[in-house]
């Protein structure tokens, strides 16, 4: 069976078993390595990636799912050669360290502040509570949504 998406804005065919994982077809087929897999059951945040401007843990969805949508992965996140206001952020903050949770944080981020999401820090806090990081203590992930969301 194929599959048809949208990725970073680019049309591609996936001919894989439907119940494949998003998360492996995105890493293993199409070389999409920036999602990263933590738990694997949902838990940790660090497959997300927007499927039509919703957040989802990419481990839990089966390509049959998503067969006619749009994704977005941290590839496409950034102009090409450049780095979008929310990696500025995270760089100048220090928001990640051993980046193992960032591609998923950036991708909640994403997701919050295409939804309208501001500085809040309580707000922001919500909106990553599905994405664990073991490094930061939370801070200054918090602060470079929030420099990233005042400065669009
Ligand atoms: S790897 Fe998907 S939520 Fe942890
Ligand atoms: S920076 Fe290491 S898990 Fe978040």
């Amino acid at each position: 069976m194929t599959y048809h998406l949208t990725v970073n804005g680019s049309d591609v065919a996936l001919e894989v078993p439907g119940m494949r994982r998003l998360l492996d077809a995105l890493r293993e087929d199409l070389g999409l390595t920036g999602t990263k897999e933590g738990c694997g059951e949902g838990e940790c945040g660090a497959c997300s990636v927007v499927v039509d401007g919703r957040l989802v843990d990419s481990c839990l969805v089966p390509v049959c799912q998503v067969d006619g949508a749009s994704v977005l992965t941290v590839e496409g996140l950034a102009p090409a050669g450049g780095l979008d206001a929310l990696q500025h952020a995270f760089l100048e903050t220090g928001g990640a360290q051993c980046g193992i949770c960032t591609p998923g944080m950036l991708m909640a981020a994403r997701a919050y502040l295409d939804e309208g999401g501001g500085t809040g820090h309580d707000e922001i806090r919500e909106a990553i509570a599905g994405n664990l990081c073991r490094c930061t203590g939370y801070t200054k992930i918090i602060d470079a949504i929030a420099q990233a969301a005042a400065e669009t």
